[in-house]
């Protein structure tokens, strides 16, 4: 039992670091547009999405989400036709957006988000480190240890600190406003971090991942993270991660931090 776990956490959680591919360090530049979505923000500071964020098409989605996060060419393709569908763009082409033109609010964008405050109070598209601390908390990103349960995040955790976080944007603003469906949208946001950040060894997420992911927006390469040999995600996968944050019971007391 023990040896088996220090065998997975070889394999799984001191995965060795990766060197940046080349022509794909991370960069962020002030002035670049950047949206509400820290997976697109994420493709364009590694070059794998214009890194200006301007004149985003399809296929440039496309392209991005296999070389960034080796997901199916295809699994963003829906998020991508919202776009589209709620005239979002101010690009004067209607197949393509600026990365900024996804924060108009009551569209994709809605409130309740774990790393961006609600419209109403200013900002609904930079990451905001106060909403995001009351988030990582719940994830427990900041306690680390040895033991497996310190280093990663589980189904579970991910969907207990989301629903956490919906009742307190509720509490916090008055103005609260998301619609049925973009309340269903918000455990797809987290199924679409397990989904790109899944550790398929551990079972679990990486807290450290997580953290480059939201903080940073970065890919965690140095941390381990390695597109290239990652199974790969797809749509059917996302919707799978979906499926179990919501059958998580979320009303109940939150059980002891252990129990993957
Ligand atoms: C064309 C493709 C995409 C579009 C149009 C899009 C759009 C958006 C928008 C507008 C939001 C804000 C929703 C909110 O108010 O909470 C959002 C959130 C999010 N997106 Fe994307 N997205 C796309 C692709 C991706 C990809 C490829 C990933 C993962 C690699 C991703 C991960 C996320 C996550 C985790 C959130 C939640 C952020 C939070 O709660 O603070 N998205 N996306
Ligand atoms: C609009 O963007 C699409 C996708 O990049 C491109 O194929 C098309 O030529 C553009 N249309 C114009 C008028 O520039
Ligand atoms: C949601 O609230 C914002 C401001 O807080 C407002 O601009 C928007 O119209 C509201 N949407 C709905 C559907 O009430």
């Amino acid at each position: 039992m023990k040896l088996n776990f220090l065998l997975q956490a070889a394999l799984a959680g001191f995965a060795a670091a990766i060197d940046e591919p080349e022509g794909h360090e991370y960069h962020r530049h002030h002035g670049d547009s950047r949206s509400p979505c820290p997976g697109l923000n994420v493709m364009a500071n590694h070059g794998f999405l214009p890194r200006s964020g301007l004149n985003i098409d399809l296929e440039a989605v496309r392209t991005g989400v296999v070389g960034a996060f080796n997901f199916e060419y295809t699994a963003f393709d829906m998020p991508f036709q919202q776009a589209v569908d709620f005239k979002l763009t101010t690009t004067g082409n209607s197949s393509t957006f600026h990365l900024a033109d996804l924060a108009k609010h009551d569209t994709i964008e809605f409130d309740g988000s774990q790393s961006r405050n609600d419209f109403a109070f200013g900002n609904d598209n930079d990451f905001d480190p106060v909403i995001w601390h009351s988030v990582a908390k719940n994830l427990g990103l900041y306690h680390t240890g040895p033991a497996k349960e310190d280093q990663y995040v589980t189904i579970e955790v991910a969907a207990r600190a989301r629903a956490a976080r919906v009742k307190e944007a509720m509490a916090a603003n008055k103005h609260f406003n998301a619609s049925e469906a973009q309340m269903m949208g918000s455990p797809g946001t987290t199924a679409l971090y397990l989904a790109t950040l899944w550790d398929d060894e551990a079972q679990a997420v990486p807290k450290k991942w997580i953290r480059a992911f939201f903080e940073e927006e970065r890919i965690p390469y140095h941390e381990g993270y390695n597109p290239a040999t990652r199974l790969q995600k797809t749509g059917a996968d996302i919707a799978d991660f979906f499926g179990k944050i919501v059958a998580v019971d979320t009303s109940t007391p939150k059980c002891k931090r252990g129990q993957l």
